[in-house]
């Protein structure tokens, strides 16, 4: 019997309990290993596109050419933002927290949406589609603007991760950096029951709209814990390097302090993260590309020395920091790139909860005090 079971407290942050069931991936944390619907993350990276991988987290399957074909349409049609939308984005501070311009935006578009509230499985997909083609010109548009530029209308063909480049740089980008982008977005697509997922499906189970259900994980997905760590790599790699830091004495000092290098440790992986195998590989074919390998050459001496000292390996978040800082994207932009990704595994859990719906929630076990006596005001101390 599980110590939940028994009415006791489980472990800390929910370690180790199974609290649903889902057909949509598989992790081995000790083997290394991600299947989405039965399907290893390193085939769908080099044989699929964004779309394929969407499609497949969606309806459990692959697509065969004319679905396809019909999604990437829908994802094409659908990349336009509603006015209140641009005209939010344009109000903003050009100082304004990425993730939290994200979020109020998805926030928006929800509320913009004449199918926000209809809840039937092919409104909720058809939400789902748009939100997946929307997000982007929101990122794209809310970098431009800060700049003091223009935002760039979204293009009605090509792959969404080439539109998105397209939309942030006013030209198209090289076909490596549109397939190497278009891989990032597939890895970071969908990962079982993390924080953001679940935060996602506990309030589609109140049988809330489901970009009420996006925002919330975006929310989640914000924190330096989570997602907000690939932004956090990306400073310590410039910290090292402006400081010209031997980058092993700069883990092993931090080491000492007890402080996190971020981009390390997971609560899954006890081996390397297969993501983060993937992106080391792009990240050190980009350098091979690029005018400077120095960001991959820090962030392999990082590495060893973490697994050398603690044990630890890189999450998907250490080696996605020099793949888009070498993609000349900005550093808070990290986070909503991943958020774009994974608003497609979000969507495929919220549809997959409603399919077999039932409200989450759990019990605290008390440990405050009990029977106490209500003295009066006057008696109590301030
Ligand atoms: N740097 C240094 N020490 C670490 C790190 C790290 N990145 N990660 C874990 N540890 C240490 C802890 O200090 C602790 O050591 P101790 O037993 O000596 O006290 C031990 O490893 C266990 O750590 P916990 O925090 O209990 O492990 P948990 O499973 O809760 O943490 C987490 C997982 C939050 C990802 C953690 O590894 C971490 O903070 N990593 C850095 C942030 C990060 O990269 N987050 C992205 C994760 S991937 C994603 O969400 C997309």
């Amino acid at each position: 019997m599980s110590s939940a079971k028994r009415g006791q407290s489980p472990g800390r942050g929910l370690e180790g309990v199974v609290a649903l069931e889902s057909a949509i991936s598989a992790i081995d944390g000790t083997a290394g290993e991600l299947l989405y619907a039965g399907y290893d993350i390193r085939d769908l990276a080099r044989e699929c596109s964004f779309e394929e991988v969407a499609f497949l987290l969606w309806h459990n399957r692959l697509p065969g050419p004319a679905e396809l074909d019909d999604l990437r349409r829908q994802l094409q049609k659908d990349r336009m933002l509603p006015p209140e939308v641009m005209d939010f984005l344009l109000d903003l501070d050009p100082g304004a927290n990425a993730m939290a311009a994200l979020r109020t935006a998805v926030s928006l578009l929800g509320v913009c949406d004449e199918e926000g509230e209809t809840m039937s499985r092919e409104a909720n997909l058809s939400k789902a589609i748009r939100l997946t083609a929307r997000m982007p010109t929101v990122i794209a548009a809310f970098d431009r603007i800060r700049r003091g530029k223009k935002a760039v209308a979204p293009l009605d063909s090509g792959s969404l991760a080439g539109n998105f480049l397209y939309m942030l740089n006013n030209r198209p980008p090289s076909a490596v950096a549109e397939r190497t982008f278009d891989a990032c977005l597939t890895l970071h697509a969908e990962h079982g029951l993390n924080a953001s997922t679940f935060t996602a499906r506990v309030i589609a189970a109140t049988l809330s709209d489901i970009y009420s259900a996006i925002s919330g994980a975006i929310g989640a997905l914000k924190g330096p814990l989570h997602g907000g760590a690939n932004m956090e790599v990306m400073r310590t790699l410039l910290e090292v390097d402006s400081g010209d830091v031997d980058p092993a004495k700069f883990v092993r000092e931090k080491l000492a302090r007890r402080e996190r290098v971020m981009g390390f440790g997971h609560r899954v992986y006890r081996t390397l993260d297969p993501r983060a195998a993937i992106l080391r590989e792009m990240s050190d074919g980009l350098s091979a590309e690029g005018d400077s390998r120095k960001w991959f050459d820090i962030s392999l001496v990082m590495m060893e020395t973490m697994e050398r000292e603690k044990g630890l390996y890189p999450n998907v978040d250490f080696f996605s920091a020099s793949v888009y800082h070498t993609l000349g994207i900005a550093m808070d932009l990290y986070t909503p790139i991943f958020a774009m990704s994974r608003v497609t595994g979000w969507t495929a859990h919220v549809l997959e909860q409603w399919a077999d719906n039932r409200l989450i929630r759990p019990r605290a076990a008390y440990s405050g005090p009990r029977r106490r006596r209500v003295p009066p005001i006057r008696t109590r101390r301030s």
